[in-house]
C-alpha cells in the first residue's frame, strides 16, 4: 500500500507477489499509481517478407520515437488465412496476406508529440518502403479503422480455436534474438513435418511470440509421434535461444512439469523455500507453479 516512489529498505515484496499466481498470498489492496492518458493514438498494418524485417522496422519506430512504440505485434500469413477463413466478419487489412503482417501502434503524450503524430508514423513507414523493407502499409484512416486493426489481432485466438486443438508455446526469446528464432523455428518445423500447419503471432516488440502447430487437418492428439516430435522441436529451439516457455500465461497447472525440467535449479530452489517460508502448510492456491 506505499505510495514511495524509491524505497530501498530490504526486499520488494511487492515484486515477489508479481508472477506468484497467488501460491504465495492474497491482495486484498493495493495502491496505484495513475498514468495521464495519451492524447493521440495512430496504428498501422505493415506488409513485410521476413522476420528480420519485421524486427527492422521496429527499430526504426523506436529510434525515431524514443522508444515510444506502444504496441509492436507481429501476424504470421497463415494467421490472415485463419482469419478469413473462420471469422468473415472481422476485416482484414490486406486483400491477400503477407508473409507477416506487423501492426504497429503509436502514441503521443504531449501536445506537440500530438499534432505530428500521423505525420510520424506515415514517415517512418515511406522510408522503410525506400529501403525495401515494408512492400506495403495501412494507416488507420479514422479511430474507427485503429480499433478495426485492433479486432483483427485480438480475434486471432477465437479463429485458431476454431480450427480445434494446437500444440502451443507462449515464447519468448531475448529482443535481439527474434528474428533468428521465428526464422529457425519455421525452417525446423519444415523439417520435421511438411506440409505442416503452423501459427506465429504475438507481441514482438516484448520478444514474444504465442506459436502454435498442429498436422494439417487433423488435431494433435491423432498424432501423438509427429506432435511429440514438434513439441521436442519447440522446447530444443527455445532452450537454444535462452527462451521462456511461458513469456506471460504463467506456469498455472499446465506447466509445473515444464517449470521443474527447465528452470535454473538453483532459481528453483529459492522458489521453494520462499513459498515454503510464507506458506508452509501449502494454502495458497496448491498445484499451481508447483505439482500438488
Ligand atoms: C494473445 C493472448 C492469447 O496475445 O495472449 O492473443
Ligand atoms: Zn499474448
Amino acid at each position: 500500500l506505499s505510495a514511495l516512489r524509491k524505497d530501498n529498505t530490504g526486499y520488494d515484496l511487492r515484486h515477489l507477489l508479481i508472477g506468484a499466481e497467488g501460491t504465495l498470498g492474497i491482495i486484498t489492496a493495493a495502491s496505484l499509481k495513475l498514468h495521464p492518458k495519451a492524447r493521440e493514438r495512430t496504428a498501422a498494418f505493415a506488409a513485410v517478407e521476413n522476420p528480420a524485417d519485421a524486427v527492422r522496422l521496429l527499430r526504426m519506430f523506436q529510434r525515431r520515437t524514443g522508444d515510444a512504440v506502444e504496441s509492436f505485434e507481429l501476424m504470421s500469413r497463415l494467421i490472415f488465412e485463419l482469419l478469413a477463413e473462420h471469422l468473415p466478419r472481422v476485416r482484414l487489412p490486406f486483400s491477400s496476406p503477407p508473409p507477416i503482417g506487423a501492426l504497429v501502434e503509436i502514441a503521443a503524450y504531449s501536445d506537440d508529440d500530438a499534432a505530428r503524430l500521423r505525420e510520424t508514423m506515415e514517415d517512418v513507414l515511406a522510408r522503410a518502403m525506400e529501403e525495401g523493407i515494408v512492400s506495403d502499409a495501412i494507416v488507420a484512416g479514422s479511430e474507427t479503422q485503429r480499433l478495426e486493426f485492433w479486432e483483427a489481432r485480438e480475434s486471432v485466438p477465437l479463429a485458431k480455436a476454431k480450427v480445434g486443438e494446437w500444440l502451443r508455446v507462449d515464447a519468448s526469446v531475448p529482443p535481439h534474438c527474434l528474428a533468428e528464432f521465428i526464422s529457425e523455428l519455421e525452417g525446423q518445423l519444415a523439417e520435421v513435418c511438411a506440409g505442416q500447419y503452423v501459427a506465429a503471432y504475438g507481441h514482438a516488440g516484448d520478444g514474444n511470440m504465442h506459436v502454435a502447430a498442429r498436422p494439417r487437418g487433423e488435431n494433435p492428439s491423432a498424432h501423438p509421434e509427429l506432435t511429440a516430435r514438434i513439441a521436442e522441436m519447440l522446447d530444443s529451439t527455445l532452450a537454444k535461444f535462452g527462451g521462456s516457455f511461458s513469456a506471460e500465461h504463467g506456469v498455472g497447472q499446465t506447466h509445473p512439469a515444464k517449470l521443474a525440467a527447465r528452470k535454473d535449479p538453483a532459481a528453483l530452489a529459492m522458489m521453494r523455500k520462499i513459498k515454503r517460508a510464507l506458506d508452509p502448510d501449502n494454502l495458497m492456491n496448491p498445484g499451481k507453479i508447483f505439482a500438488a
